[in-house]
């Protein structure tokens, strides 16, 4: 044991001030044409939906909880559609028998004193009715980002304890992540635990393992190192897999590549011949558009004027032998343009094929989730994490701030009492 967690640590009647990642997609839509009224709504409840095992117990304890999360990227102002409102409602939606109360702040007297009136009005009537409390988005206030210790002192100052269940955004080194836990005892939620637990079986002594990595984003090196070290193949696809075309002299056309990275495509390939799996043929375009014509290619038939936009019905098929006698896949970025149907097969069918398998089966990354949820395969693994960069992090064998300032609180502290 290396950290609290909600079952080694006694929480009765306790006041929790629970940091969730609750920065979900958000959509506008126009409610009253007439009154050009705009709403924004939840694109994606599925973090929300994660922090409920957590809710619900300390809820079971009797405790008093204070949710705190970001939304988007304010950087330290004031933005009106960044409001943590919506938040409250789709909450409010997901717990109906509790009352959900939307607070203007973050920190101060003010609020403070909110939270004790609303705490003693409900113990006074006996009230059964039980209440949370969700701050507004900490990063209205840039000392959140700055990890500055005297907002996290602030934060610190409105509970008795702190929870981290907010895994997604534990790789930043911000005030309500990492100096909080300088003020309270601090514990792992159970998403936390959930996270981490699952996504170290990452570096289990399985084999045969294999990862599979893809995306847009071209900054996975650390990845891939560690991909190297743990994987007895890497299968490679998405705009990653054409900067080690590139590096082999292959002609990619208009394809995404990153020129800086081509020097170390062309190491690893040199090193690591038979692990590194790529893309033996593409669905190609002259545009790059939703309806744009398509045709198949072969890696090393791309044309100048083409875009290569999703592996191949070959590489698919070539993947999926990989596949077929793995113990372990891990799975990091999704292989084309998957928020086009001309684009997602790729994607998909390797998504949908894994269910069919009985692997330990881990996908982490935004986008990752993002397209399996979209093609409803999200039961076909063992685990589907709620991290972007987060997991990108994890996987690439980093320690994350969240992670360590939860650890430090256990090893360091003694709680008997809260220290202000
Ligand atoms: C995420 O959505 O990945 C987390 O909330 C972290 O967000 P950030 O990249 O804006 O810190």
């Amino acid at each position: 044991m290396r950290w609290f967690t909600l079952n080694n640590f006694p929480l009765e009647n306790k006041t929790i001030f629970l940091r969730v990642d609750y920065n979900v997609p958000l959509e506008t839509t126009v409610e009253s044409r007439r009154r050009s009224k705009n709403t924004i709504k939840i694109a994606d409840n599925s973090k929300i939906k994660a922090s409920l095992p957590t809710i619900n117990y300390l809820l079971s304890k009797n405790c008093t909880i204070i949710l705190a999360t970001h939304l988007g990227e304010p950087k330290g102002k004031f933005i009106p559609e960044l409001k943590t409102d919506p938040l409250a409602n789709e909450l409010q939606k997901l717990l109906p028998k509790v009352n959900i109360k939307k607070l203007n702040d973050c920190i101060g007297k003010e609020l403070k004193a909110e939270i004790s009136k609303a705490k003693s009005l409900s113990h006074s009537t006996k009230t059964t009715q039980k209440q949370i409390f969700l701050l507004e988005n900490l990063r209205f206030y840039k000392e959140e980002g700055e990890n500055d210790f005297t907002f996290a002192h602030s934060l610190a100052d409105l509970a008795d304890v702190y929870i981290n269940d907010a895994f997604a955004v534990s790789h930043r080194t911000h005030a309500s992540v990492s100096a909080i836990a300088n003020f309270l005892p601090a514990i792992a939620g159970f998403l936390m635990e959930k996270e981490v637990t699952n996504l170290s079986k990452a570096f289990s002594n399985v084999h045969p393992t294999v990862w599979l990595m893809g995306g847009a984003k071209l900054d996975k090196i650390e990845l891939i190192n560690q991909a190297l070290k743990r994987a007895n193949h890497i299968l490679i696809g998405g705009a990653l897999a054409f900067t080690f075309l590139k590096a082999q002299g292959i002609n990619i056309g208009m394809s995404k590549f990153d020129s800086s990275s081509l020097e170390l495509a062309k190491k690893l390939l040199n090193e690591h011949p038979n692990k590194i799996i790529l893309p033996v043929d593409f669905v190609v375009s002259e545009e790059f558009k939703v309806k744009a014509k398509t045709s198949i290619v072969k890696h090393n038939q791309i044309k100048n004027n083409q875009i290569a936009l999703d592996i191949g019905p070959e590489t698919i098929h070539n993947f999926q032998q990989y596949f077929i006698p793995a113990k372990l896949i891990v799975w990091n970025g999704p292989l084309g343009y998957f928020e086009w149907a001309k684009f997602a097969h790729g994607t998909k069918e390797i998504a949908r094929f894994l269910g069919k398998l009985n692997a330990i089966k881990l996908a982490g990354g935004g986008e990752t989730a993002a397209a399996i949820q979209k093609f409803g395969a999200e039961h076909n693994f063992t685990h589907l994490s709620t991290g972007g960069g987060a997991s990108l992090q994890f996987l690439s064998g980093k320690k994350l701030p969240g992670i360590e300032a939860l650890e430090e609180n256990y090893k360091n502290k003694k709680w008997g009492m809260k220290t202000n």
